[in-house]
């Protein structure tokens, strides 16, 4: 029996649209497949471990990752840029000090001590590390900053760019600097008020902000020994220009009277 023309016809475009369809199915999986593998780096035994650790201590009880877990306490999802894996380590190794000391006042919310081995401590912190290099298109909100890959905010520079920059790097948590500009008041550091009366050079300012472990114990401030590994690196976080303007924002900072 023949069929009308227009079923004929149909017919064509049935079959004409599918395959245009099946082409651009099977160009956007390939192209997707070599996207996810550019997306994260690669994953060893270590970071599997550090993930089970992550697991079997139920640290999604306070935290999230991805987004994913509770919202009790910080998201981890690029805890390493955002504080430092020397920083990470030292909460983890002693949770409930350490944690106390990011809060000002009477009130803090403390980790527990979740009695980690340190083998459990150095598998976390793979898993963490591994985690930091997963480009996760700007998540969590404010840590794209650290990652470098999307422009940081535009900085007001008609005020004080260094003061701008130590609140959008959040020196705060760590340093206590009372000035014009800022009303900080950070614990686990030295106080900066007075940064002045010290009389550090720009080059030694430059490698405090750049490479903090360098700095030897003679010459941290007292009391501060062996603390230089709890400062995080700026290495990346900074330009050549913005680093200059906290070098010397630093180097003229005085308490006014
Ligand atoms: C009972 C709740 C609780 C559990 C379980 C918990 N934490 Fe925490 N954690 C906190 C609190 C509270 C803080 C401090 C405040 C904050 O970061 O929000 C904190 C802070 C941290 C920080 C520092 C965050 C920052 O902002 O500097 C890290 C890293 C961390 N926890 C890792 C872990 C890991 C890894 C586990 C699992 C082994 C874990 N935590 C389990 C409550 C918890
Ligand atoms: C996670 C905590 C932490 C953060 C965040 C942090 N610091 Fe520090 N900083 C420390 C500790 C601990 C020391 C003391 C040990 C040392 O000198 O490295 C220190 C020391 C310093 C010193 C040396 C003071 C002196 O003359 O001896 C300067 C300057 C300084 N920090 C500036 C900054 C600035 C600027 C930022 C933000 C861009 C910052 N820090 C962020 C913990 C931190």
């Amino acid at each position: 029996m023949e069929l009308p023309k227009h079923v004929n016809k149909a017919r064509a475009l049935f079959i004409g649209i599918s395959v245009v369809s099946i082409v651009v199915f099977l160009i956007l999986t390939i192209q997707t497949g070599y996207a996810i593998s550019e997306r994260h780096p690669k994953i060893t035994q270590q970071v599997v471990a550090g993930k089970y650790v992550f697991h079997a201590k139920n640290c999604m009880d306070c935290h999230t990752i991805l987004g994913d877990g509770a919202y009790y306490a910080a998201d981890l999802t690029k805890i390493i840029s955002q504080r430092g894996e020397g920083f990470v380590r030292s909460v983890l190794k002693n949770p409930p000090e350490v944690t106390a000391q990011l809060w000002s006042g009477e009130y803090k919310r403390r980790m527990p001590d979740m009695h980690l081995t340190n083998k459990e401590i150095d598998d976390l912190i793979a898993f963490f590390k591994w985690m930091d290099k997963v480009n996760t298109n700007g998540w969590p909100p404010g840590s794209e900053i650290y990652t470098g890959e999307v422009k940081a905010p535009k900085i007001n520079k008609a005020k004080n760019e260094g003061a701008e920059l130590i609140k959008k790097l959040n020196c705060g948590l760590c340093h206590t600097i009372k000035s014009d500009e800022l009303n900080l008041s950070g614990k686990i550091g030295p106080d900066l008020s007075n940064q002045k009366l010290r009389n550090r050079s720009d080059e030694w300012l430059t490698k405090q902000l750049l490479n903090p472990h360098s700095i030897p114990d003679s010459e941290v401030v007292k009391g501060y020994e062996g603390k230089q590994k709890l400062m995080p690196s700026y290495k990346k976080r900074l330009s050549e220009n913005e680093l200059k303007a906290l070098v010397s924002y630093l180097k003229n900072l005085k308490e006014d009277k």
